[in-house]
C-alpha cells in the first residue's frame, strides 16, 4: 500500500473548490445571495471540508449527521467520525434562513466571500448534551466547552463550494492540501508515512517517539496545528521556527515532511484522536502517532482514554494504523529517553517537567535541560517570549 494507494476515509478525497469560469458564476450568484458572516475558526473548516482534509464530509453537518456523530460517533451512513463539523448562526439569523436555500459564506473580518452553503438543515441542539458527549464535561473552565457555550445553539448544515481560500499570514510553503501531500509522498517512494499532530513545541519526548515510529515506516509527516488555540499555548509562529531548527539539526531530510494542519484545536481529548487520525488518513499518512493525553488539556482524560477509544473501531473502519506511545521521559540512570516499557528505574530516576516550569524556565531566559528541549529549540522558545 503506497501514499496514493491510502483509501481516503470515506472511500473519495471530497474536492469542493471551485476553479475558473465555475468559480466566476458562483461568486456572480453569491452578490444577490443571504451574506451569512462566520469567523476564522468556520473558515478554517470551510477551507479544510473544500480540499477534502475531512473527506467524506461536502459540507457542514445536517442533523442527522450531527446526532450520530454526537451520540454514536457516526455519520448517519455509518462511516466513523467522532468530532462534530458544524455552523452556528444567531436564532436572528436563522429565522431568515431557510432550508433549500442558497447563502454566500463571508468573512466576518474581511469580507471576503469564502463560499456557498447549501442549507439542507437548520436545528437547534442541545449544547450541554454536546458537551459532555464530545468533552465529556461540561466545566465551562474546559477550553473546548467554553468555545461552544460562546456559540448559539443553532446549527445550519448543507453541502458547501469554496470560492475563497485564506491566505496565510506566514509559513505559506508549508500548506498543503491532502492532494498534494499524497502526490508529494507518492513522488518520495513513500509507501509508509506516520502523521505526527502537535500544538506545542517539539520536545525530546516528542522526538524520542516520532523517531522510535520513523524505525518501522518510510517516513514522518510532522503535521503542527496552527489553527486557533487557546491563549496560554505557544503562538504557531514561534512553533513553526522551532520545528524549522530542530528538523535542520536532527532530522534526515529525506525521511521527513513538515506541513501545517489549519484547523483549530478542540481539546476533546480522546474523540479528537479519532478526528485527527482520519484527518491524517486524508493527507495520505498510513500510520499515526497517539502518545499520553492526546489532545488533553487539564486532567479531563485519563491519561491512555485517546488510545483506548481506537478499540471501538475495526482496522477497516479506521483505515489508518494508530501508533501508541507510553509517556516518554529522560531517564538518568538508562541515560536515555524511555518509557515504563523500557526503563526499570524509578520515577525520582526520571527527569520531569511541568509544563509551568518550562515556561517559567523559558521566561526567565534559561534553558530546560538539554534532555528535554533540544538547546537550539529552546533559543527559539525564548526569543519567542520575548517578542
Ligand atoms: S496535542 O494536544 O496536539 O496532542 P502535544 O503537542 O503535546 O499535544 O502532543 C503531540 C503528540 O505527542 C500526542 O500524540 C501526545 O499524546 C504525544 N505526547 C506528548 N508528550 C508525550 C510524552 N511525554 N510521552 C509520550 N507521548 C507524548
Amino acid at each position: 500500500m503506497g501514499a496514493e494507494t491510502i483509501r481516503p476515509h470515506g472511500g473519495t478525497l471530497i474536492n469542493r473548490v471551485m476553479q475558473g469560469a465555475e468559480r466566476e458564476n458562483l461568486l456572480e450568484q453569491a452578490r444577490g445571495l443571504y451574506q451569512l458572516k462566520i469567523n476564522t475558526w468556520t473558515i478554517a473548516d470551510l477551507d479544510l471540508i473544500g480540499v477534502g482534509a475531512f473527506s467524506p464530509l461536502k459540507g457542514f453537518m445536517v442533523e442527522a449527521d450531527y446526532k450520530l456523530v454526537v451520540e454514536n460517533m457516526r455519520l448517519a451512513d455509518g462511516t466513523v467520525w467522532s468530532i462534530p463539523i458544524t455552523l452556528a448562526v444567531q436564532a436572528g439569523v436563522a429565522e431568515a434562513l431557510k432550508a433549500g436555500e442558497r447563502v454566500a459564506l463571508v468573512g466576518e473580518h474581511d469580507d471576503v466571500v469564502y463560499g456557498i452553503l447549501d442549507v439542507e438543515s437548520i436545528y437547534e441542539v442541545d449544547q450541554k448534551n454536546e458537551a459532555v458527549k464530545i468533552f465529556k464535561t461540561d466545566d465551562t473552565a474546559h477550553p473546548g466547552v467554553q468555545k461552544l457555550f460562546s456559540r448559539s445553539n443553532v446549527y445550519v448544515g448543507g453541502p458547501v463550494q469554496v470560492l475563497n481560500r485564506p491566505k496565510p499570514e506566514k509559513f505559506e510553503e508549508f500548506y498543503f492540501d491532502p492532494a498534494d501531500t499524497r502526490r508529494l509522498f507518492a513522488e518520495k517512494g513513500w509507501r509508509t508515512v506516520v502523521g505526527f499532530q502537535t500544538r506545542n513545541p517539539v520536545h525530546r519526548a516528542h522526538e524520542y517517539i516520532q523517531k522510535s515510529a520513523m524505525e518501522i515506516v518510510d517516513a514522518l509527516f510532522l503535521n503542527p496545528l496552527v489553527g486557533e488555540t487557546k491563549s496560554d499555548d505557544i503562538s504557531a509562529d514561534v512553533r513553526m521556527r522551532s520545528y524549522l531548527v530542530l528538523l535542520e539539526n536532527y532530522y534526515p531530510k529525506d525521511r521527513v515532511f513538515l506541513g501545517v494542519f489549519p484547523a483549530a484545536m478542540r481539546y476533546a481529548g480522546p474523540r479528537e484522536a479519532i478526528f485527527h487520525a482520519m484527518v491524517r488518513k486524508n493527507y495520505g499518512c498510513s500510520h499515526f502517532i497517539v502518545g499520553r493525553d492526546h489532545a488533553g488539556v487539564g486532567d479531563y482524560y485519563g491519561t491512555y482514554e485517546a488510545q483506548a477509544i481506537f478499540s471501538n473501531f475495526t482496522a477497516e473502519e479506521l483505515g489508518i494504523t494508530p501508533l501508541f506511545f507510553e509517556h516518554s521521559f529522560f531517564c538518568t540512570k538508562c541515560g536515555n529517553m524511555a518509557s515504563s516499557k523500557t526503563c526499570p528505574h524509578d520515577a525520582a530516576d526520571h527527569l520531569h517537567l511541568s509544563g509551568t516550569k518550562v515556561r517559567a524556565l523559558l521566561r526567565e531566559g534559561q534553558c530546560p535541560p538539554k534532555e528535554f528541549t533540544r538547546p537550539e529549540v529552546a533559543q527559539i522558545l525564548i526569543e519567542g517570549m520575548q517578542e
